[in-house]
């Protein structure tokens, strides 16, 4: 079984898979890391040298190869990876894969990523919680017509990390 975690930027798709990863004993991968390893450059360098666009291309390439890996893990996608080209459908095809989005409420978001900006090359410029506070407004609006398609979906807000982990599993657990 793989796991595929997605959600916006912030919604905590790179602890939670550590979690679960603990809590399965399954491998995790994490799409940004595993972009940086292969181009040897952060993704905030990417961005800044080669533009968003080829980030936006290996973002496919990568997360193609990666689903057709075998075995059991957990994938943590980047905030817009299923909202490019065709790789939301590309995540509901995966062999023995169920994505589940990660959803959280707009003033969490805002809040967290006020504060953790500087590595997120789209909203590093932001230089004000209300500015941030609008600009994720608008750009989850357009995303979340991709989020939504995903086979699961779990609500953050109010929960622990280990809570949202949990809630993962009962989701998984539905399939058994
Ligand atoms: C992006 C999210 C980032 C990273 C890149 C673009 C996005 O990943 O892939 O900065 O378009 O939302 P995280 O969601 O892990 O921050």
């Amino acid at each position: 079984m793989k796991i595929i975690l997605i959600g916006y930027m912030g919604s905590g798709k790179s602890s939670i898979g550590k979690i679960l990863s603990e809590k399965l004993n399954y491998k995790v991968i994490d799409l940004d890391d595993f972009i940086e390893d292969k181009e040897k450059m952060t993704v905030s360098e990417i961005f800044k040298t080669k533009g968003e666009l080829y980030f936006r291309k290996k973002e496919t390439v990568y997360v193609k190869e990666l689903l057709e890996l075998e075995g059991d893990f957990i994938l943590s996608l980047g905030g817009g990876t299923p909202c490019y080209g065709t790789n939301m459908d590309i995540i509901l095809e995966a062999k023995e894969a169920k994505s589940v989005y990660l959803k959280a409420s707009l003033p969490k978001l805002s809040k967290k990523l006020f504060k953790k900006k500087a590595k997120r090359p789209l909203i590093a410029h932001i230089s004000s919680e209300a500015q941030m506070m609008e600009f994720i407004g608008k750009h989850l609006f357009e995303r979340s017509q991709f989020y939504s398609k995903a086979e699961f979906v779990v609500s953050t807000d109010d929960k622990t990390k280990k809570e949202v982990a949990d809630a993962v599993l009962e989701c998984m657990a539905t399939l058994i």
